[in-house]
């Protein structure tokens, strides 16, 4: 029998007795941040300041501590990060594995990653440590994905900590699936809509098979539609990515080569749909992987780094054709932003007409 191999409070693979962990993943049963307040009013009056990396995707919160939220500003935290892509969070020292565990449970089943090592004591709390990833197909330029996408239920979304950072790089770069949708013409569109793609764990079975490792489960392949609808916005995305994403159903080889090519080349290279983030100790990203990809930056060796990541299973992926678009919803955000700047400089004018009528009346 195979026994647990585990180094420094690490599971770095399974016995005989782990290897159906990960089998027990479920998908959510509800939708968290669903039905949240639009305004978050109770998130934002603990927030310090907001800043927005890009118009459409990633936000960084200040004020806020992780493992203080109460149960509305967490499903409106759930709301935001939805609607953002990603929101990110600075010295989070206080969050550790137990309130990391419980943050992620507020929103739905925690996964237990097949291959992936973990604490000792919380199977759900995967580690990312560079000194346990030799460099791999991972650590390279081209692995733009979306956390799980193999799983019958994929990750909703994602909690990573960083506990050690690299003394330079080390960026996380992601991208905003509901743009990269919205930028499509309406026949590529339409085509995509009608479309499944099966999502494979080859990478992991690769891996398995080059180590000898004991997985924690099964590694899991499964249909996915290639448009997702987010049950929380109700905006359609683009749901295949370059790691996981195998075929496109029911079309050809070579027209499914074409199709995933060209989404994998607008996601790696379309700047407008990205956002980078520079991670310190402590800081912390939540991101939603059904409206986006991400890739680590593999510029940092030979400095190590060791994250933490909590992943929430999220509901079986659909597909609803009623269902809206971020375009469409950030055109009443444009309306507002131009109306702002309008009265703005209305109030300039309007300042210096005065000025120049006092100037005049004084002369
Ligand atoms: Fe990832």
């Amino acid at each position: 029998m195979a026994p647990t191999v585990v180094e420094n409070n690490i599971v770095l693979s399974a016995s005989e007795k782990e290897t159906t962990l990960a089998d027990r993943n479920t998908h959510a049963t509800r939708v968290a941040g669903k039905g949240a307040d639009p305004e978050e009013k109770a998130l934002f009056a603990s927030v310090t300041k907001r800043i927005d990396y890009t118009p459409k995707i990633g936000t960084e919160l200040h004020g806020i501590k992780l493992s203080q939220l109460t149960e509305q500003q967490g499903e409106e935290l759930a709301a935001l990060i939805a609607e953002r892509g990603v929101v990110w969070f600075r010295d989070q020292d206080d969050l550790d594995y137990k309130e990391h565990v419980r943050l992620g449970k507020r929103w739905g089943p925690l996964h237990v990653h097949p291959l992936v090592p973990h604490s000792q004591d919380n199977p759900e709390v995967i580690v990312l440590d560079s000194r346990l990833s030799p460099p791999s197909r991972f650590n390279t330029n081209d692995s733009w994905h979306s956390d799980v996408s193999f799983e019958p239920a994929p990750a909703s979304f994602s909690i990573l900590k960083f506990e050690e950072i690299p003394e330079a790089g080390g960026d996380t770069i992601w991208s905003n699936g509901y743009e990269l949708y919205d930028d499509l013409s309406p026949p590529i569109q339409h085509l995509l809509q009608g479309l499944t793609a099966t999502h494979s764990s080859d990478i992991f079975k690769i891996l398995t098979q080059s180590s000898g490792r004991k997985t924690f489960g099964k590694l899991n392949d499964s249909e996915h539609p290639v448009i997702r609808t987010n049950p929380v916005t109700g905006w359609k995305s683009v749901y295949t990515n370059p790691v996981f994403t195998r075929e496109i159903n029911g079309v050809t080889p070579a027209e499914s080569k074409w199709i995933l090519d060209y989404l994998g080349d607008l996601i790696a290279k379309k700047l407008q749909y990205q956002v980078r983030f520079h991670w310190e100790k402590n800081s912390v990203a939540i991101w939603d992987n059904r409206s986006t990809f991400h890739t680590g930056v593999p510029d940092f060796r030979p400095y190590q780094r060791r994250g933490v990541r909590v992943t929430v299973s999220g509901e079986k992926p659909f597909y609803d054709p009623q269902s809206g678009t971020q375009a469409k919803a950030w055109e009443a955000t444009a309306k507002a932003i131009v109306a702002k700047q309008e009265a703005a400089e209305a109030k300039a004018k309007a300042e210096t007409d005065a000025k120049v009528a006092a100037s005049v009346v004084g002369a």
